[in-house]
């Protein structure tokens, strides 16, 4: 079988027009590559325009300042990708007179870019023979190849790896790559691929084989770990306090409230303020609590429940909160879990 014939062929055929696919500046390609990691493409699209539009060079991204630039990525989540993305832009500038460099070792070595962004960059831009290997590559080649090692071990990396390696098109790395992912992305896809009118049905080992749903192979399961976030909402009508989240857990540099996490879900706060914080019980306070609200992230569940302290007036704040306007609220960069609650309720 000419696979890399039968992929280009149909892709051709098939392919959507998207706006990264007709250019070759290294930067665009880099952000939308950065934009569609673990997102699909008719959410990522929206993004990378904006993106484009706010920043069309990478001086223009480096000169930003980190809240524009998480607020403009605001709903997309793995935040880390934004605040990567706007210091390796920095590092362009400071390093490599705004430009790319052009070496796989080079771009690798830069912060958020691993083995598939430098591949996608070096084919894209150049042309460059490095098969990009991502999580639609594996699960086209697991199946039509009947590849059943596992693709998180490094003894199964390495074996994509070669296959990988054998199969480019090595002439047109750029069109090749688009292809693959392409076809995982729209024929190929997770759940429900479209094998009856497939190109390789005839090859199909998963097809053959009755293996779609079994393939690929992963070792570890990834486990999940149920938090329980209380937020505490204070207000007194003209202020909120909010804080800025700003160490290793999730959503670093992002805003949300004050919170105190617990092992479990509570039903009263009062017993877990600590003395600090009991003047938020004063008699005049109007105390509410949101229902819990429930957000999946890749590996974590969250349960956020949301205590509104209506307070006359916030006299003291909360150590590491700060004091902002009601209504300025919507300026800051925020999860999507927060911004749903902020929607509905305040
Ligand atoms: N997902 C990530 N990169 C992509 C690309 N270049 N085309 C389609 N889907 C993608």
């Amino acid at each position: 079988m000419d696979f890399s014939s039968i992929l280009i062929q149909w892709y051709h055929q098939n392919k959507r027009d998207l706006p990264w696919r007709t250019t070759k500046n290294p930067y665009h390609i880099w952000l939308s590559e950065i934009i569609l990691q673990q997102t699909r493409v008719e959410q990522g699209l929206s993004y990378y325009l904006k993106f484009i539009e706010h920043y069309p060079t990478v001086n223009d991204l480096a000169n930003a300042n980190q809240d524009e630039v998480l607020k403009l990525w605001q709903g997309l989540g793995y935040y880390s990708r934004a605040r990567n993305l706007h210091f390796t832009a920095k590092q362009l500038v400071a390093d490599f007179n705004s430009e790319f460099p052009k070496t796989f070792k080079e771009i690798k070595n830069l912060k958020g870019i691993g083995d598939y962004t430098a591949a996608a960059i070096l084919s894209f831009s150049h042309n460059k023979p490095y098969p990009v290997i991502d999580g639609n590559v594996y699960r086209v080649l697991a199946r039509i190849f009947g590849v059943t090692e596992f693709i998180d071990t490094l003894k199964g990396k390495k074996v994509f790896a070669k296959l990988a390696e054998e199969l480019l098109d090595k002439k047109n790395a750029a069109t090749y790559n688009q292809a693959i992912m392409e076809f995982g992305a729209i024929q190929c896809k997770p759940k429900l691929p479209l094998c009856k009118e497939c190109c390789f049905q005839q090859y199909c080992y998963a097809f053959k084989h009755n293996e779609i749903n079994n393939l690929p192979k992963k070792e570890k399961q990834t486990k999940q770990r149920n938090r329980y976030f209380n937020y505490l909402v204070v207000t007194d009508n003209i202020n909120i306090l909010i804080q800025k989240r700003n160490n290793k857990d999730i959503w670093n540099g992002l805003f949300d409230f004050p919170i105190i996490e617990t092992n479990e879900s509570i039903n009263n706060i009062d017993n877990i303020l600590s003395n600090e914080l009991n003047w938020l019980l004063d008699k005049s306070t109007k105390l509410s609590k949101s229902n819990e609200f429930v957000h999946q992230l890749s590996h974590q569940k969250i349960h956020a429940t949301f205590w509104l302290f209506k307070v006359d007036k916030i006299k003291k704040t909360i150590p590491n909160s700060i004091k902002i306007k009601y209504s300025d609220i919507h300026q800051y960069p925020v999860a999507k879990l927060i911004e749903n609650y902020i929607k509905s309720f305040l």
